[in-house]
């Protein structure tokens, strides 16, 4: 794909629907690259907002606002950084050649719902995951987890429409499941009150396998595997990701053949996060983002070429580096109060570790649990990454 000059006939503009911490990475590199970008989110001042050459507020889920959007800022690509959009408006405006969705129209409206996704993979591919059942009243989910070939206790209950833990619980024996019931009508992004329950696996650890896919010099498509990403969750949101995760051989081929044939299926061209369960040597897929990871926002400090650099050159056609640097952590900083334009003290203690960087996210609003900055930290192994990024993360204080 040609690069243009943006704000110029010739520019070469790329659209972020959703403008989050990750979005406003994935538009620096764009604009280091000399791509116009036009960043959307739903509200003012968003991340990526802030670095953008031109920003809009629209509800992304709004089929008819997101088509008027598109049509009138005619960006050559649309890169979905959320899953909360009108997908069909893409596989439309895809179909009629108005723009290239990246990777793929299919792609986003399949992992906007974790059916879509999870039955491609367990059904069309055939990939090891926890058991799993769809349920949409509270009766069927009962009957789904406590029938006969029920999935039983422990389980997960999750909205089929949320990310980062919204609206998800597990579930430890049958007193737990009404109000995980209820937590999932609540915590959808979309209330269409249908859930998933999957069978809790027991994993020794989880990872994200960053796989990209890229053109090579004859311009085909070839897909790279970066080293794989360990991290912690606690209720379903990430609190700490760490490069490179220890694997047995056999583990780290099978889940770079699951990462292969999940995203060869979904096609088209960009940076993918693959999270597997890992027990031993075996396996399981849970789901796939067709963008940047939150986990991975440790590949700032630890690869050549950081998810978000690799996603912009992926999607614009130019050759990408996967390899990595050196062993890092990231610690994710958290909002620890409700309020509007807070300040973060401790900034440059924190930061006087060498070795050690930081991003603020600069949201407008913070909240309790909200994600607003993250710690990154490099050193000679991911032990001592961790807890430097800790210390890091300790240090920066949101106050109002
Ligand atoms: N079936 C499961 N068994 C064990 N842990 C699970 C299961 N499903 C989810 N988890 C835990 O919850 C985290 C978030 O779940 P995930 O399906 O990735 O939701 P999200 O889309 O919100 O990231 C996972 O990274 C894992 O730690
Ligand atoms: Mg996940």
């Amino acid at each position: 794909m040609q690069i243009g000059t943006p704000l110029s006939p010739s520019a070469t503009r790329v659209m972020l629907l959703g403008a989050g911490e990750l979005g406003k990475e994935v538009i620096i590199a764009l604009q280091r690259l000399g791509v116009e970008v036009v960043a959307v989110d739903r509200y003012p001042h968003a991340p990526g907002h802030q670095v953008s050459h031109r920003a809009h507020v629209i509800d992304m889920a709004d089929a008819s606002a997101l088509e008027a959007l598109i049509r009138a800022e005619q960006p050559a690509l649309v890169v979905p950084e959320i899953e909360a959009i009108a997908t069909e408006t893409l596989l439309k405006l895809e179909a009629e050649g108005v723009c290239r969705v990246i990777p793929t129209a299919r792609a986003a409206n399949l992992t906007m719902n974790r059916e879509g996704i999870r039955r491609l993979a367990a059904e069309t591919l055939a990939l090891p995951t926890s058991p799993y059942a769809f349920a949409d009243t509270y009766e069927a989910l009962q009957s789904a987890v406590e029938g006969p070939e029920g999935i039983g206790y422990p389980c997960v209950i999750k909205p089929v429409m949320s990310s980062s833990g919204k609206g998800q619980t597990k579930v430890e024996g049958p007193g737990e499941l009404k109000a995980a019931w209820d937590y999932a009508q609540a915590g959808g992004r979309v209330n269409r009150g249908r859930v998933i329950v999957e069978g809790f696996i027991r994993f020794d650890y989880e990872i994200t396998l960053l796989t990209v896919r890229a053109l090579g010099a004859e311009g085909q498509v070839q897909t790279h595997f970066c080293a794989p990403i360990g991290h912690r969750q606690v209720q379903g949101d990430y609190v700490e990701s760490w490069q490179p995760q220890p694997m047995s051989p056999a583990a780290l081929a099978t889940a770079r053949d699951m990462a292969a044939a999940v995203t060869g299926n979904l096609g088209g061209l960009g940076l993918f996060g693959v999270e597997c369960f890992v027990q031993e040597d075996r396996v399981w897929f849970s789901e796939v983002s067709p963008r940047p990871h939150d986990t991975g926002m440790v590949t700032m400090i630890t690869q050549r070429q950081s998810e978000f650099e690799l996603h912009a050159r992926a999607i614009l056609g130019l050759p990408v580096d996967v390899s990595l640097r050196n062993p890092g952590a990231s610690a994710v900083i958290y909002g620890g109060l409700d309020g509007t334009g807070i300040r973060y003290e401790g900034v440059a203690a924190a930061l006087a570790e060498p070795g050690t960087d930081l991003r603020l996210f600069g949201k407008p609003q913070a909240f309790v649990r909200r994600r607003m900055g993250v710690a990154l930290a490099e050193g000679e192994n991911v032990e001592v990454a961790r807890d430097k990024a800790k210390r890091v993360a300790q240090g920066v204080r949101p106050y109002s």
